[in-house]
């Protein structure tokens, strides 16, 4: 067999904090992360071409190396020593794009794993880790999945309690926002509030989705230009149907809420969905590696 499937699923911060800024431009980050049952269907095909190709459902998107998916299978196969070998790769994508819930991620820590399966190369979690940080400071994140506490770049994981069953639902509004303008706002700007990131890890470790929802916080919130109005008015709806607490992901534009009643759940799904275009319902997901 020259080919393997492989899921990529999306992930959520459940809080984002940024605690400073390095030298090289990227900012010290603290951030619980979890990931939800929303995927994209990855199949890798390898060929002895050389060549490396990424398709999908999504027109818009690159299907050369600028994909990070096809860049993924690049940088593993030169890591794994094949050269002369390439990958093909076709994505069925329904994470949104663009909208702080690590889709490219996902889909470049996917690939990792399933070229690790595929070829043999037997590399160690950590080193699969170490290549997707070459590739984006989310995908380290992706490719073991679960609930982290994740600092740094967002390369350094340690253990969070993983968040315990309950029904979330995401919303992604038409517009999407720009990731290096959020952070040149945070650079500009003297932050107030802060997650209170440890009561969140101690709220999952005491196993109480009310306690950790109700502690969501993400500080890009405070610096969302004016036009961005949306994200509380979708955090205020969520409130309104019961969630015990409403975030944005990220750097946006996807805002969730997690709900303790499924039917509550997938109604302010269907509402949220009329009004901003694109809503999911969603469970968590445990480790993926
Ligand atoms: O690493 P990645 O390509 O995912 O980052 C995208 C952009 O997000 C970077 O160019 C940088 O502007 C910003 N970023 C940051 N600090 C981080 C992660 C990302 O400033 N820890």
């Amino acid at each position: 067999m020259n080919s393997i499937v492989e899921k990529a699923y999306a992930k959520l911060n459940l809080s984002l904090d940024i605690r400073g800024r390095h030298p090289d431009g990227y900012h010290e980050m603290l951030m619980v992360m979890q990931t939800i049952d929303l995927c994209d269907d990855i199949k890798i095909t390898l060929n002895d071409e050389g060549r490396f190709t990424a398709a999908s459902n999504l027109g818009f998107l690159p299907t050369d190396g600028r994909n990070i998916a096809a860049a993924a299978a690049e940088l593993f196969l030169k890591e794994a020593g094949m050269e002369g070998a390439g990958a093909d790769i076709v994505m069925q994508k329904r994470i949104p794009v663009c909208a702080g819930m690590g889709g490219g991620s996902s889909d470049a820590a996917a690939v990792l794993r399933a070229l690790n399966r595929l070829t043999g190369a037997g590399f160690s979690a950590e080193k699969l880790e170490a290549m997707g940080l070459e590739l984006g400071s989310d995908v380290p994140f992706c490719v073991r999945g679960g609930t982290a506490l994740a600092s740094g770049r967002g390369e350094k994981l340690a253990h969070a309690a993983p968040l315990p069953d309950c029904d979330i639902v995401v919303c992604k509004p038409r517009f999407s926002i720009s990731t290096p303008t959020l952070f040149r706002l945070v650079d500009g700007c003297k932050l107030r509030y802060h997650p209170d990131t440890r009561g969140l890890t101690a709220a999952l470790e005491s196993g109480s989705v009310a306690d950790a929802a109700r502690r969501m916080y993400n500080v890009f919130e405070a610096v969302l230009p004016r036009r961005y109005v949306d994200i509380s008015a979708i955090k205020s709806a969520f409130m309104d149907f019961g969630a015990l607490g409403t975030v944005m992901t990220g750097t946006g534009s996807a805002v969730f809420a997690i709900f303790d009643n499924t039917d509550t759940a997938a109604q302010a799904r269907d509402a949220l969905r009329e009004r901003y275009g694109t809503a999911y319902l969603a469970k968590p997901v445990g480790k993926v590696l």
